[in-house]
């Protein structure tokens, strides 16, 4: 094969039944470190005949074999065991998600921890999922059985690449589903490292497959397959809309989390120095490149000026760099769309509201798909970069009159992922708290993020809930049971 002189480009297979086998095409994917723009790896471009090998693996595992008679104890050992050897090599897989998704090393040391977190936490939750006794007025005893939902097929972006794979994998496993994951072409790196300790966590061949491919080619034929149960997603809103299309034919279960345009509130009286660095930190974080991003900045008048020139001034000094150095707050985008797509957004900005930071490329790195963290103020709600997801550091400052104002702009958007108020008066904070139409809202404070709590959107950010224990409950299925105590005919006829 012609690729095979590239030597040092890392070439990865697909993870199918237990094995690490090639794709029926023999095509390969390029894998880029977005810092450099230079090629770091190539997995395969896998097409529907792979996708049909996988389902049918995780189908088989599902419906016999070692899998069926694995107790929820001993899935939850299997779960304790992924996260301890997780946090043993997190130094490689922090560093290798760097490279690849170009988020400073710091972040990804961050995400790494969390992934094994979460399956830790999955591994404690395999063992608490509980029916119910229904009360029903007979002689009779009436139950609800939880039952894994059975093959599920996991789609996810390229944003916190292990990380999404954890959210996924980890309840499914914990509830006793079998998984095809297809990881972002963009990055599919760690997903594959992490496939290596399957086998030795105790995990049977076909309960969790990974498919490296294209959206189109990979996803579109898992989200159709008739043995697939359920698919869930995170992803853009408009692959979203595709996926419950496409999955009404064989009514498959869905879930779904699309990002959104989230209002981060400032009110007057919110302490000035920590909403600053909440404003800044709620937008530019991991280069803006977040589901959940406050990217919609609504300042109360009285500080409005004050406001924006703070936060232009500390984002003028946000220090971009190599991914790999630690003192790095901002990398490079993810891919060269991404970056083409940021940049078309800084341009329409410029026609539609006041600069205040950035704006452009990032002069001072001669390579990589770098932007300037930028700032846009005086923007309307009704522009373009108020209504439209960006996914990369940009910013839209917002002015409000007062409580109701902010309640109707922070409202007004198809999306309702998540918010954050800031002030110091309970009474408002709360009320605004209630009238927002969001999965999530932060007060005084924007971004963090545990796995012990839910995590979803309202309106077009999705259905579904992930993390918690609402998490579980999105792999399982209910099975009413009626044990008829009763000894006699029934005597109707
Ligand atoms: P995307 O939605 O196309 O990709 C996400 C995942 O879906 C990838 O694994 C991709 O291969 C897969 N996919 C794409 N088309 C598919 C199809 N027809 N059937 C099944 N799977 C499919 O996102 P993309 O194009 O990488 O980014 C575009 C925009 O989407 C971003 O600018 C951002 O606004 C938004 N986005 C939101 C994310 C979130 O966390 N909610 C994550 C990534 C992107
Ligand atoms: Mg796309």
């Amino acid at each position: 094969m012609a690729s095979e002189a590239k030597v040092s480009v890392r070439r990865y297979h697909l993870y199918i039944n237990g094995e690490w086998v090639g794709s029926s095409s023999g095509r390969f994917i390029p894998v880029m470190d977005p810092s450099t723009e230079e090629i770091i790896a190539e997995v395969p471009d896998a097409n529907e005949k792979d996708v049909n090998r996988a389902v049918a693996a995780a189908k088989a595992a599902f419906d016999s074999g070692a899998w069926h008679e694995t107790t929820a104890q001993e899935r939850g050992r299997i779960l304790f065991r992924l996260a301890e050897r997780v946090r043993k090599e997190a130094g490689m897989l922090a560093e290798l998600e760097a490279r690849n998704s170009g988020k400073p090393i710091v972040e990804a040391e961050y995400d790494i921890n969390d992934v094994a977190t979460c399956f830790e936490y999955y591994g404690g939750l395999a063992t608490k999922v509980l029916g119910h006794v229904n009360p029903v007025p007979d002689n009779a005893l009436s139950l609800s059985l939880r039952e894994p939902i059975g093959v599920a097929a996991q789609i996810i972006p390229w944003n916190y690449p292990l990380l999404m794979a954890a959210w996924k994998l980890a309840p499914a496993i914990a509830a006793g589903c079998t998984c095809i994951l297809k990881p972002a072409e963009q990055t599919p790196l760690t997903a594959l490292e992490f496939a290596n300790w399957l086998p030795e966590a105790g995990l049977p061949p076909g309960v969790v497959n990974i498919i490296t491919g294209y959206g189109e080619s990979a996803g579109a034929p898992l989200v159709l397959h008739p043995d697939v149960n359920k698919i869930a997603f995170t992803g853009s809103a408009t692959v979203g809309k595709i996926i419950v299309k496409a999955a009404a034919d064989t009514v498959k279960r869905v879930t779904l989390e699309l990002g959104g345009k989230s209002p981060n509130i400032f009110f007057a009286d919110a302490d000035f120095e920590s909403a600053i660095d909440g404003a800044l930190f709620g937008v530019f974080i991991n280069q803006g490149e977040v589901c959940s991003a406050g990217s919609r900045i609504l300042v109360e008048k009285p500080i409005y000026t004050k406001f924006v020139e703070a936060m232009a001034a500390k984002a003028k000094t946000i220090r971009l760099g190599p991914p790999l150095e630690r003192e790095t707050k901002m990398g490079p985008l993810v891919s060269k769309d991404q970056y083409d797509r940021v940049r078309s957004y800084q341009e329409v900005g410029k026609k539609e509201a006041k600069l205040a930071a950035g704006g452009g490329r990032a002069a001072s790195m001669p390579k990589g798909y770098y932007v300037e963290p930028t700032i846009f103020y005086d923007v309307d709600n009704s522009a373009r970069i108020a209504q439209e997801e960006i996914f990369g550091p940009v910013a839209a400052v917002i002015p409000f009159a007062n409580e109701a104002e902010a309640i109707r702009i922070a409202n007004d958007t198809p999306y309702g992922l998540a918010a954050a108020v800031w002030s110091r008066d309970i009474f408002k904070t709360f009320r605004v708290v209630k009238a927002i139409r969001a999965g999530i809202v932060w007060v005084n404070h924007m971004q963090p993020t545990y796995v012990e709590a839910p995590w979803g959107g309202y309106k077009q950010s999705g259905f579904g809930r992930e993390l918690g224990p609402s998490g579980i409950e999105e792999y399982l299925e209910t099975k009413q049971v009626h044990i008829n105590l009763n000894e006699q005919p029934i005597g109707w006829y």
